[in-house]
C-alpha cells in the first residue's frame, strides 16, 4: 500500500516470489511507470486510496506499507481497511517515520485497530546509517539530474546529511519504526 515507484514491490516479487502481488498507489503517474517498468510474474499495480482500498474483504495474506502512512488523512481508516482486506492469520508489515509524540499516537492506533502487534522495532539508527552510506551517491544524482532551483527541497526529501529530516532523525525528534501486526485466526484459538 503506497507502492510509489515500485522498487520495494519488485524486490519482494523477485526474491520472495509470492504467487501474486498488487501494488496500490494514489499517483496515476507512479502506477503507470510501475506497470511499464516493474515487471515480474504475478506483479501488478493499481491506482487507489489506501484509506478506501479497491479490494474485496479477506483477499490478501499480507499487506506491506513502507514510508507511506504519514501521508494519510486518517491512520485509523487505513488500519480498518487493512483489517478488512487481510485474511484471518494475515500480517501487516509496516515501516514509517513519526514525530516523538506521533510514536505514542501510532502505538494507540495499533492497539485500537483490532490487529495484534507481534513485533515493533525502532530502526532510526539503521535508517541513519543507510542515509549516511548513500549520501554521496544521492548528491551526485541530484546534481546531475535536478534543476538547481529544486536542489534544496529535494535534499530535504532525500534525507541528505545536514538537512531537516536527517537532523530530526539524528536528534530523536523524528523516529523510524517498523512493526509486524497479525489479524487473528479464529480457527487457531
Ligand atoms: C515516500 S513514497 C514511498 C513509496 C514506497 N512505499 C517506497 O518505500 O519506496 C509514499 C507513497 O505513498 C503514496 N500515497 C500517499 N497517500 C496515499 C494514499 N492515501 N493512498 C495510496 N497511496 C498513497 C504516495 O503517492 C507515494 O507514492
Amino acid at each position: 500500500m503506497g507502492s510509489g515507484r515500485g522498487g520495494g514491490a519488485l524486490f519482494i516479487s523477485r526474491y520472495l516470489q509470492p504467487r501474486s502481488m498488487t501494488g496500490l498507489d494514489f499517483s496515476p503517474e507512479a502506477v503507470n511507470l510501475c506497470n511499464r517498468h516493474r515487471l515480474a510474474p504475478g506483479l501488478a499495480f493499481v491506482c487507489g486510496d489506501a484509506q478506501s482500498m479497491p479490494f474485496p474483504a479477506s483477499s490478501f495474506d499480507a499487506v506491506v506499507n513502507i514510508e507511506s502512512s504519514h501521508c494519510y488523512e486518517s491512520m485509523d481508516t487505513f488500519l480498518a481497511e487493512v483489517c478488512r482486506v487481510l485474511r484471518p492469520g494475515g500480517r501487516l508489515f509496516f515501516a514509517d517515520l513519526r514525530s516523538r509524540d506521533g510514536v505514542y499516537t501510532l502505538r494507540e492506533q495499533f492497539t485500537a485497530c483490532g490487529l495484534t502487534v507481534e513485533k515493533e522495532t525502532d530502526i532510526t539508527a539503521n535508517v541513519l546509517t543507510a542515509l549516511r552510506l548513500d549520501n554521496a551517491r544521492k548528491l551526485q544524482l541530484i546534481d546531475a539530474w535536478i534543476p538547481r532551483v529544486f536542489h534544496r527541497p529535494l535534499c530535504v526529501f532525500a534525507g541528505i546529511a545536514g538537512t531537516r529530516n536527517y537532523a530530526g532523525l539524528e536528534s530523536g525528534k523524528i523516529r523510524y519504526l517498523s512493526a509486524q501486526l497479525a489479524k487473528s485466526n479464529p480457527a487457531h484459538t
